[in-house]
């Protein structure tokens, strides 16, 4: 070939393998210790699941259960009371903001422990559940150690779990779909146990859990403090396509702009309900404790000292 001619084919090239989003350079929110309560509702209706009672902001502030500290913000339960048998309060965290496509980077020191009766996560929601979908990122009951990533959605998304290093549970994201437990969604396990609960605590203060949303694919890494981090996970420009294969990759036969639209994310601690409440047997160590998820949760506040999010940062950039 003439030179002209090889460079102008390899311009070509470049063009065509180019990513149609190389990184992300739009921060649409960035929440900060300094404004992380501000910027986030509280929701305080009685649940009609689980064994909870969430904390209106000032409640919560008052019994020290949400704090501000220069370099973090801790999100935490009741841990003192002896008989709550009402519910523990706990706090529920929606954000003002919403989102559809981007990328949700959450720096965190701490999350709740796998502790027997609890159900934390960090998840972002849209409304009309299921028609405008769930994407749960981080999440698990009792002492499970890994995470489980799950989507839930209305009839028409499935998806292969290919490309991703977790484990597919469950591959169809409609809620009510055949052959699956109720709301099981699509769902995908993490292999590591330093993904959740103590094992994350443990690994050097937790680490970050980054999810990308576009319109091809969501996709759920997450980099263990002890591990190495790629440079610009927690700087000004992400670029996701070098970080390597993520943990839960969701793609499929799904439209995911149709199925996933205007995002909260939402923080919550909850206790037993639909999934922690009916899977208390099948956890022994849980079970050997007192006989229900309810019961268990009433009588130990003691249980609970571990069971708070101490989160550094959490920045959303959009595409
Ligand atoms: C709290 O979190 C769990 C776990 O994602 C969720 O299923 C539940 O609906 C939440 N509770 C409330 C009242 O929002
Ligand atoms: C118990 O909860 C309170 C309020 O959330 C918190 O200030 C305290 O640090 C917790 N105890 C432990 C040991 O974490
Ligand atoms: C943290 O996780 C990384 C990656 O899995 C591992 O190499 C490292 O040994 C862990 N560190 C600790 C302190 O557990």
């Amino acid at each position: 070939m003439k030179p002209q001619l090889v460079a102008f084919t390899a311009t070509l090239l470049c063009l065509l393998a180019a990513p149609a989003e190389a990184y992300y350079t739009v921060l649409q929110e960035s929440y900060t210790p300094s404004n992380f309560f501000s910027k986030f509702n509280f929701y305080t209706a009685y649940p009609t699941h689980g064994f909870v009672q969430y904390l209106s902001k000032a409640d919560a502030a008052a019994r020290g259960m949400i704090r501000t500290f220069p370099d973090a913000v801790y999100i935490g339960v009741d841990n003192t009371t002896a008989n709550a048998f009402s519910g523990r309060a706990s706090v529920r965290l929606e954000s003002m903001a919403t989102f559809q496509r981007g990328l949700i980077i959450l720096d965190l020191e701490h999350m709740p422990g796998g502790i027997c009766g609890t159900w934390p996560a960090f998840w972002t929601l849209g409304d009309d559940w299921p028609n405008n979908g769930e994407i749960d990122i981080i999440e698990g009951v009792h002492d499970n150690a890994v995470n489980s990533m799950a989507l839930h959605t209305s009839a028409g998304c499935t998806i292969t779990g290919a490309g991703g290093t977790g484990s597919l549970t469950t591959s169809n994201c409609d809620v009510n779909a055949a052959g699956q437990g109720p709301n099981q969604g699509c769902a995908i396990s993490a292999t590591c146990t330093n993904s959740y609960g103590d094992g994350f605590n443990a690994n050097g203060s937790g680490g970050i859990y980054a999810t990308e949303w576009n319109s091809a694919f969501i996709k759920i890494w997450y980099f263990p403090r002890g591990s190495v981090i790629p440079a610009d996970v927690l700087g000004p420009n992400p670029a996701p396509e070098t970080w390597g294969p993520p943990v839960g990759m969701f793609q499929g036969a799904c439209n995911i702009d149709q199925k996933f639209r205007k995002h909260r994310i939402i923080i919550n601690t909850t206790f037993c309900g639909d999934w922690a409440g009916n899977v208390w047997s099948d956890h022994p160590n849980c079970l050997a404790k007192e006989p229900t998820c309810n019961a268990f949760v009433q009588n130990h506040p003691e249980a609970f000292a571990d069971a708070y999010w101490r989160i550094k940062s959490l920045r959303v950039f959009s595409s």
